[in-house]
């Protein structure tokens, strides 16, 4: 069964194969050198891109992995959520080729498909006894989602964002220090020589029942706590990085925990995928407040990529053969942009 994964949500260009299960090439287009200069995405531009560069990059991947096109069994695209011209560029090439190879096509959402992000590195026999039922955490820079899954298919939303998300609010942070995009990746090395105690920063949602994640809140903290600077020293930022930091991830083990005091969940591992997922910072604290297996993906498989998507259709392939009927192959579905 060779599964071929499409992802154009945003501002990566991504196609992988999958072959029974095995992760054959996986290989992304990354827009960031184009988007950094206005500091943040711009949304025509991502899908103009995508749209120059998604049948070079197929056929890449083809020459590299010595497939046919004839060879491809399933084609897997991610639906939603994310920009919307973004996503008609990936399904409509994905509907395309699936309309001229006759081969079914499964629309993904690309939240879950980030949590497959962090199975991709176990082997089948571990994903199968060690794993579930799980906690699974998706950390980007479009959402902060916690779930519990009792199996690699099925999602029960515990805890999701009510307004920005946590990798968000590091790209809007260190837009605010006068930081490149994306911020995470930035922040996270200026912290590494800060002080995290220097500045105290607010508990968000304290209230132990409210189960949501908030950044709007911290993010304005943190621009009124810049304001306060005449000039920031590279000390200064340091430290407000680091305070900064571990006030974002506090924040998401807490409620990790309030989850599990309202309700006992049987769990045997946590599941953490997403952009924010490449912060060793952010693994530490993991570690160092849960006494469970946690498993991360590989740093290539963190931020957008289609492994991922390849790696959740398998499941789904595996899971439920009923939902991709090989014989009624479905073109009807559209794009979204929110989570649904
Ligand atoms: O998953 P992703 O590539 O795209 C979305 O689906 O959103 O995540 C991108 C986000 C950005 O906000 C970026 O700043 C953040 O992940 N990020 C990080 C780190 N690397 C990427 N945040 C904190 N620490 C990092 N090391
Ligand atoms: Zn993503």
């Amino acid at each position: 069964m060779k599964i071929l994964g499409i992802e154009t949500s945003c501002d990566e260009t991504a196609v992988a194969i999958m072959d029974n299960g095995t992760l054959k090439k996986s290989l992304v287009s990354s827009q960031i050198e184009i988007h950094a200069k206005y500091g943040g995405v711009i949304p025509e531009i991502a899908a103009r891109k995508h749209l120059e560069v998604i049948r070079k990059l197929f056929y890449q991947l083809l020459e590299e992995t010595k497939i046919k096109v004839n060879e491809i069994d399933l084609i897997a695209v991610t639906q939603g959520p994310g920009l919307v011209g973004a996503l008609l560029v990936g399904v409509s090439f994905a509907k395309g080729l699936s309309i001229a190879l006759n081969k079914p096509i499964i629309p993904l959402n690309h939240v879950y498909a980030h949590v497959h992000g962090a199975l991709l590195g176990l082997s089948a026999d571990i994903v199968e006894s060690q794993v579930f039922p799980c906690f699974s955490l998706v950390v980007s820079g479009g959402h902060t989602n916690l779930f519990y899954m009792k199996d690699p298919v099925s999602f029960e939303h515990l805890v999701e964002s009510s307004d920005d998300a946590c990798g968000e609010c590091f790209d809007k942070v260190a837009k605010l220090l006068g930081l490149a995009y994306p911020g995470g990746p930035v922040v996270e090395k200026l912290a590494k020589k800060g002080n995290k105690d220097r500045f105290s920063m607010p508990e968000i949602l304290s209230d132990k029942k409210q189960l949501s994640f908030s950044y709007s809140g911290l993010k304005t903290h943190m621009y009124y706590l810049i304001q306060k600077f005449d000039q920031l020293s590279k000390n200064d930022i340091y430290d407000l990085c680091a305070s900064f930091q571990d006030a974002a991830f506090e924040q998401i083990i807490r409620k990790i925990k309030c989850v599990s005091e309202l309700k006992k969940y049987d769990t045997k591992s946590i599941l953490v995928a997403g952009g924010v997922a490449a912060n060793q910072r952010f693994r530490q604290l993991l570690h160092d407040n849960f006494n469970l297996p946690i498993h991360f993906p590989e740093l290539a498989y963190c931020s957008d990529n289609a492994a991922m998507v390849a790696a959740y259709a398998h499941q789904l392939y595996l899971n439920d053969k009923k939902r991709i009927d090989l014989e009624n192959i479905q073109h009807d579905f559209e794009v979204y942009s929110r989570f649904h």
